[in-house]
């Protein structure tokens, strides 16, 4: 009796019989810009037995930031972690607890807690880029990594493992991070050398946490790190009440790990690359902002000094927006619903389908960003503010509903590392601007040196 219909997506099928496997093991945005060119914003990729949907852009991005747990779920995608965070937390367990567990890490990444934390990359950065030479020749993103691990350990891990562990637990972080490779995310648990290095690792960093937290706990000492606010946390509505147990609290220190440390160090990185090869551009003018934050603030580094960094602040989200690491978020539709694109075309979405929403790509749609595939970081700053004609066009850091918590202490950390950096040394290329390297799961830029020389920034 409804003569209005209600159309599924359209199907993209590159290839007949294989579905969209050849395209997606060549890479995704190849996938994503031939299925956008030929249908739009919105499309279905058969893949063996599963459908994938793709939603690109603002318009088609809402339902997927903003509905709940039971519209659009995390669970089933992001299964493959559980054998790398551990059982019994974060997608190990029902939507409810996770809610609770999300909960723990809102508070310990909150506003008010970040001040804490900030002393500690301030004195990690400080350290670590003293000891470099007056001048010489690095590859950028192993030594931000390394710095960054050293800034996770003492802010997340604690002060016990980066003073007396930090080798041994790196070890094993180490083991953990390269037992998550593209084919886990479909076989978590395949039986490959890579896999059981993984386990045994988790075995190993369950062991060693469990006897920090009951030292913690026996001498009564209070840190100013994560791991204590995961100790303090407290279940509120399920498991009758009870504290935090230490092997959820591995595991969350693991997850957090895991959140923060490539995502970071490749966005430090290409802050970097962009600010070398627009030096008259945007390094001077950071240069410039260091030197009139010194002149009022003298050498201090406090969330004050560092919130006042406007033009770093807008280099690190224009290299965000052009090399977001995560390159595809995902989720599974539990209910059908429906999407409008910009053209009007109305789609429902079947439940079932595997929902893709991919920063990468959306970031460069023309008509979202203008000159989208420019560094021009003035389009986040007045007048010109592109991110906040429509929401959602800015997903980075994801969006909505399960936006990233750790976004503030990520760009603290990172300014407190260029800021650092811009004061004490000057910086060229040695490589030519490096590629991102999209085939892997989160995606940086490939290998890159650069020269750095030693100076003392004149105010
Ligand atoms: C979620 C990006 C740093 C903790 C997310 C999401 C993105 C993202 C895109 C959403 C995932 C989704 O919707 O499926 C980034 C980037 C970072 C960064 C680009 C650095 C430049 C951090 C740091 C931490 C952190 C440093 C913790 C210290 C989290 C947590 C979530 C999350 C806990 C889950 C939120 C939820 O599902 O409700 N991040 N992140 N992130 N991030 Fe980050």
């Amino acid at each position: 009796s409804n003569h209005m219909t209600f159309k599924a997506p359209p199907v993209y099928e590159p290839i007949p019989f294989v579905g969209g496997l050849i395209k997606f093991v060549q890479g995704p945005m190849r996938l994503m810009s031939d299925g956008y060119r030929s249908k739009g914003e919105v499309f279905t990729v058969p893949l063996a037995h599963k459908k994938m949907t793709f939603l690109l852009g603002p318009h088609v991005s809402a339902h997927f930031f903003k509905a709940n747990d039971d519209e659009m779920s995390q669970q089933e995608v992001y299964e493959f972690n559980v054998p790398t965070f551990g059982k019994g937390v974060v997608f190990d367990v029902d939507h409810k607890v996770r809610a609770e567990q999300f909960q723990f890490f809102a508070a310990a990444l909150k506003t008010a807690k970040l001040h804490t934390y900030v002393p500690y990359f301030v004195s990690e950065a400080t350290e670590f880029f003293g000891k470099w030479d007056q001048q010489g020749v690095v590859e950028l993103q192993t030594e931000l990594s390394h710095l960054i691990i050293l800034t996770a350990s003492r802010t997340l891990m604690g002060r016990e493992v980066r003073e007396n562990m930090f080798r041994q637990v790196t070890d094993l972080y180490h083991d953990l991070d390269m037992g998550m490779l593209p084919i886990s995310v479909m076989f978590p648990y395949l039986p490959i050398e890579a896999h059981r290095k993984r386990d045994r690792a988790r075995e190993e960093l369950s062991k060693i946490f469990a006897k920090v937290i009951q030292a913690r706990k026996a001498s009564g000492a209070q840190e100013n790190d994560l791991l204590q606010h995961f100790i303090e946390s407290r279940y509120r509505t399920v498991y009758n009440g009870r504290m935090t147990n230490e092997e959820e609290i591995t595991g969350f220190l693991i997850a957090t790990l895991f959140a923060g440390q490539h995502t970071s160090s490749i966005t430090s990185s290409w802050t970097g690359y962009f600010m070398m090869t627009h030096k008259e551009k945007w390094m001077k003018p950071a240069i410039e902002e260091q030197k009139r934050l010194m002149r009022e603030h003298g050498e201090e580094l406090s969330v004050e000094v560092l919130n006042k960094m406007e033009v770093l602040h807008a280099i690190i989200t224009e290299a965000l927006r052009l090399f977001p690491p995560l390159i595809m978020l995902l989720r599974k539709a539990k209910t059908s619903f429906s999407v409008t694109t910009s053209k009007g075309q109305q789609y429902v979405v079947p439940k079932g389908h595997i929902i893709f929403a991919s920063p990468a790509f959306s970031h460069r749609l023309a008509g979202v960003f203008e000159r989208p595939d420019e560094f021009e970081p003035d389009r986040f700053q007045a007048p010109r503010e592109e991110d906040k004609r429509r929401p959602f066009s800015f997903i980075g850091f994801g969006a909505g509903r399960h936006g990233c918590m750790g976004s503030n202490f990520a760009y603290l950390q990172i300014k407190t590392i260029w800021s650092v950096m811009l004061r004490n040394f000057d910086f060229e290329m040695v490589d030519p601007f490096p590629q991102a390297q999209y085939n892997s799961l989160v995606v940086g830029p490939g290998p890159c040196r650069v020269k750095y020389m030693r100076r003392k920034l004149k105010v």
